[in-house]
C-alpha cells in the first residue's frame, strides 16, 4: 500500500511517499527554521503562510522523486493534531483536497504516534508491544505502545516539554533557535557536575516529570552570574544542564520498564537526538538487557515519512475520515476511533 504523507504542525513543511508503513521512497522537508530564527522562536501566522507556499510544490516534488504515478497512490495520511492550528490546517486541507482528487482514503494521523512510527522505519523488525520515550519540543511522556494503534500514556511532563527547556537555556545563552542541538554540542567535553541542578520531585504518579523547576534554576544562574560579572563556563553549564534533564528522565524510563515489564524501549522526538540523553539511555537498556531503539537523528526530528509509516497502521485498523476532517491544537494521543 503506497501511501501519500503530509506533516505541517509546526516549522517544517515535508510530504513523504511509504510503502507498506515500512519503506519509505521520498521524504521531502522544507524547514522554515532560519525565518522563525530572527524572531527566537515560531510565529503561527508566518509558519501557516510558509505552508501554504511550499506544500503543493513540496508534494509534487516526491512523487516525481520516488518514481511514482498519482494513480499508483493508495491513500494520503495526514497530521491532524496537536500543533500550532493554523499551521495544521494547511496540511489538512491539503490532505482532503489531494483524497479527493485521487479518490483514495484519507487517514488522519496524531503528530506523537507518528513520532513513535518513525521507529518502524528505522527497525524494520520492531514489532508492539513496547515502551516509547517521547521527547520532543512540545511534548515529554513515556508511552506504552500495546499495538499499532492501542497505547496508553503512562506519565509525562506536567509543565514544558525538555525541548522547550533546551531552547529556553540555549537562547539564554545567545545560541539561534532552536538551541537544543547547539546546546548540547557546546556541552560536549564539559564538566557536568559544575553547575548543581535541581532534581524536583513530584507527588503523584512517579513517573510524571515537572521541568520547569530546573529551567529556571538554569535562567536564574545565568542572570545572577551576568549581573555579578562573573563569567560563566559555557561547556559545563550545558553539561550540566542536559545531564540533569537526562537524569530526570532516565529514572522514570527505568521505572516504566519495570511497570510494564517490555523488553524494548524506543525513543522519539527531536530531543531524542541528544548525545547524553542517548549516552544514559544506552547504559539504562545495557543494564536492565533491553533492547533500545534509536532512530536516526534525521528521523527524530519532524518529517513526513513517520506520518507515512503510522498512517498505515491507522488505515489497518479502520481509522479513516471523510471530508469532515478538522485538525486540533491539542488532542490525546491515546487510542481512538475516528
Ligand atoms: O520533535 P521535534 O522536531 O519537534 C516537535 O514535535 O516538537 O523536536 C524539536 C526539539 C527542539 O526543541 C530542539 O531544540 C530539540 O528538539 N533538539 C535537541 C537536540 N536536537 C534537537 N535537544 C537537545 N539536544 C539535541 N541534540
Ligand atoms: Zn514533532
Amino acid at each position: 500500500m503506497l501511501i501519500l504523507s503530509v506533516e505541517s504542525s509546526c516549522d517544517e513543511t515535508a510530504v513523504a511517499l511509504v510503502r507498506d508503513g515500512r519503506e519509505v521512497l521520498t521524504d521531502c522537508i522544507a524547514s522554515q527554521v532560519p525565518l522563525h530564527r530572527i524572531y527566537g522562536g515560531v510565529v503561527p501566522e508566518i509558519a501557516s503562510r510558509k505552508h501554504i507556499e511550499a506544500i503543493y510544490a513540496l508534494a509534487e516534488e516526491a512523487i516525481k522523486k520516488a518514481g511514482v504515478t498519482r494513480s499508483e497512490i493508495d491513500a494520503v495520511a495526514v497530521t491532524y493534531a496537536p500543533g500550532l492550528i493554523g499551521a495544521l490546517l494547511v496540511g489538512v486541507n491539503f490532505a482532503k483536497a489531494a483524497a479527493l482528487a485521487l479518490g483514495v482514503p484519507l487517514i488522519p494521523v496524531h503528530h506523537i504516534r507518528g513520532h513513535i512510527a518513525a521507529n518502524y522505519i528505522a527497525y524494520p523488525d520492531l514489532k508492539p508491544p513496547f515502551l516509547c520515550l517521547v521527547v520532543s519540543g512540545g511534548h515529554t511522556m513515556l508511552v506504552d505502545v500495546k499495538d499499532y494503534t492501542v497505547m496508553e500514556n503512562l506519565g509525562g511532563t506536567r509543565d514544558d516539554a525538555a525541548g522547550e527547556c533546551f531552547d529556553k537555556v540555549a537562547r539564554m545563552l545567545a545560541m539561534p533557535y532552536p538551541g537544543g542541538a547547539a546546546l548540547d554540542k557546546a556541552a560536549q567535553g564539559g564538566d557536568d557536575s559544575r553547575y548543581p541542578m535541581p532534581h524536583p520531585k513530584l507527588s503523584g504518579n512517579p513517573l510524571d516529570l515537572s521541568f520547569s523547576g530546573l529551567k529556571t534554576a538554569a535562567v536564574n544562574l545565568i542572570h545572577n552570574s551576568r549581573q555579578k560579572g562573573e563569567k560563566i563556563d559555557i561547556p559545563d553549564l550545558c553539561a550540566s544542564f542536559s545531564a540533569a534533564v537526562s537524569e530526570m528522565l532516565i529514572p522514570r524510563a527505568e521505572a516504566a520498564l519495570d511497570l510494564t515489564g517490555r523488553t524494548t524501549l524506543a525513543v522519539a522526538g527531536g530531543v531524542a537526538a541528544n548525545s547524553r540523553i542517548r549516552a544514559d539511555l544506552t547504559k539504562l537498556c545495557e543494564k536492565k538487557n533491553v533492547r533500545l531503539c534509536m532512530p536516526p537523528l534525521s528521523l527524530c526530528g519532524d518529517n513526513a515519512a513517520m506520518i507515512g509509516a503510522q498512517g498505515y497502521y491507522e488505515f489497518l485498523a479502520g481509522n479513516t475520515a471523510d471530508q469532515s476532517l478538522n485538525a486540533f491544537a491539542t488532542k490525546s494521543m491515546e487510542g481512538e476511533k475516528m
